[in-house]
């Protein structure tokens, strides 16, 4: 089992309602490869947590990181691990930008050292966010 964490810059032109029906789409396709994971999204950025088989989760990644939806892939992990941090979902978004926190009052999950690390780390990407005109 391997986990992949990468970061990218969203494509300006893609809204809210696009995400989360990419993120739709991704949890179907990602259930039957055993792949599971987390994608935030501060409104500027996504931080893509990518668990799963490495033979499955390799091409995924090749996949996704020529998407245009996106730019500016950057690997910032790639583990063997023992345990999945994110078990239940083929793929789920937390949403960390201002406009869905207050839309929904979701918060990411805080067991387990990975989800903390991810808040930590999105509290920043929230508050250039928020000086945003
Ligand atoms: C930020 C981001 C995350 C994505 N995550 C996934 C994912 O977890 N699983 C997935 O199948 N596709 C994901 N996609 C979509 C893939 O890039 C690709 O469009 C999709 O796998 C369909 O590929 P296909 O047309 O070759 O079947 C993601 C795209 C972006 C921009």
């Amino acid at each position: 089992m391997h986990r992949l964490v990468y970061f990218s810059n969203v494509s300006l032109d893609l809204n809210l309602f696009a995400i989360e029906a990419m993120v739709e789409q991704a949890a179907e396709k990602n259930r039957p490869l055993q792949i599971s994971g987390a994608l935030h999204y501060n409104g500027l950025n996504f931080l893509h947590v990518l668990e799963g088989p490495h033979q499955t989760l390799t091409p995924l990644y090749l996949r996704i990181r020529k998407d245009p939806r996106h730019s500016g892939v950057v690997k910032l992990s790639h583990e063997r691990i023992s345990t999945r941090s994110y078990p239940d979902w083929g793929m789920r978004l937390f949403c960390g930008a201002p406009k869905c926190v207050a839309a929904s009052g979701e918060k990411a999950p805080r067991e387990g050292d990975l989800p903390a690390m991810i808040d930590a780390f999105f509290g920043f990407g929230q508050a250039t966010a928020s000086t945003e005109p």
